[in-house]
């Protein structure tokens, strides 16, 4: 009996100093803790940071792209740092240097051009910050940027073609107002157009010219497109509805019918072409949407985590004619 209490108490003796020698004191347990990578703390919206360099407020569209990114940070209570650039890519690339040194989560960006963007896209991945091409592509290597969400324009361009093709039988002298010179809407609406046309040989492009995707510069390129070919244009491709409502003006001012002695095709369906259209003015518009926030924020947050998402991201768009226009009127939110 002696010798088991002995022995049970060797036992017990041996097994604190076993613990005392293996365990680490509590400090040292919450340390390693921290540094396991499993217990690192998800991001939540609360807590995301993401910069936003816009191009500017050169269109409907693009103030109802402005509107969908804030309005959807503020449901969201993600700390948007938003930077007009006012058209300018100097602009654009001095948004993200700041948004570099701020050290946000996540960037977003419509490119207002494609190209030059190689240095100031390596310089957020040397720092970490993934960037998310919104609305417009810049052209950079595929490693330089997570994902881009935003419309097909060469689709765009193909879906005008086809439109303006069964609106005039095939046979049209048109003339065509492109959106930014080097910008990814004109290039992509520019080429897919063009492709469409190759299958008309009734179908000539007579003029074509920048409008910088706005009313005041459509409505200068129309004119002087006017003077130079007079009655002798059927159609107009307008790169955007702004450029199509400069457009309209210029040729009632001219004292011809928009819509009617020349067809007009433009895109976006922004509020401005469906209203036009209401009034005969406007023979269709090819949509673009520009509410991005919800789709952004939300692939901001998973690149935040680290989680994959896919490269491309095409948003989903329909065209519009005037004998639905008035109907569906009321129910767009741009
Ligand atoms: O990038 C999208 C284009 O930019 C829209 O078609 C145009 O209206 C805007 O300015």
């Amino acid at each position: 009996m002696k010798t088991s209490k002995a022995l049970t108490l060797l036992v017990s003796a041996l097994l604190v100093i076993m613990q005392s020698c293996t365990s680490p004191p509590a400090k040292a347990v919450q340390a390693q803790n921290a540094i396991t990578p499993s217990a690192k703390p998800k991001k939540t919206y609360q807590d995301l940071v993401v910069g936003y360099a816009q191009i500017g407020a050169e269109s409907e569209w693009r103030t109802a792209n402005t509107d969908s990114i804030k309005q959807e940070a503020e449901r969201l209570g993600v700390e948007l740092k938003f930077m007009d650039a006012q058209q300018k890519q100097e602009n654009q690339i001095l948004a993200l240097r700041t948004f570099i040194a701020e050290k946000v989560d996540v960037i977003g960006i419509p490119a207002v051009v494609e190209s030059g963007w190689d240095e100031v896209f390596q310089e957020a991945k040397d720092a970490g910050i993934p960037i998310i091409m919104v609305d417009r592509s810049a052209n950079v290597p595929e490693d330089l940027y997570v994902s881009y969400l935003g419309s097909d324009f060469l689709e765009e361009g193909r879906k005008a073609g086809r439109v303006m093709a069964t609106l005039t039988n095939g046979k049209a002298n048109i003339v065509e107002l492109v959106g930014t010179i080097d910008s990814a809407p004109a290039n992509g609406r520019y080429k897919g157009f063009r492709e469409i046309l190759e299958s008309y040989p009734n179908m000539h492009i007579i003029d074509s010219e920048s409008g910088d995707f706005t009313q005041a510069r459509g409505l200068e390129v129309m004119r002087t497109f006017l003077q130079k070919h007079g009655t002798q244009i059927t159609a107009v491709f307008a790169h955007n509805d702004d450029m199509a409502m400069g457009a309209i003006q210029a040729i009632e001012e001219y004292g011809l019918r928009p819509g009617v002695d020349i067809k007009i095709v433009s895109v976006d369906a922004a509020r401005n072409a469906f209203e036009a259209m209401i009034a005969g003015k406007l023979n269709a518009t090819i949509e673009c949407n520009p509410l991005l926030g919800p789709q952004f924020f939300e692939l901001a947050l998973k690149v935040a985590n680290g989680e994959a998402v896919p490269k491309r991201i095409p948003s989903v768009e329909s065209i519009f004619f005037p004998d639905d226009a008035a109907k569906i009127l009321p129910t767009r939110k741009y």
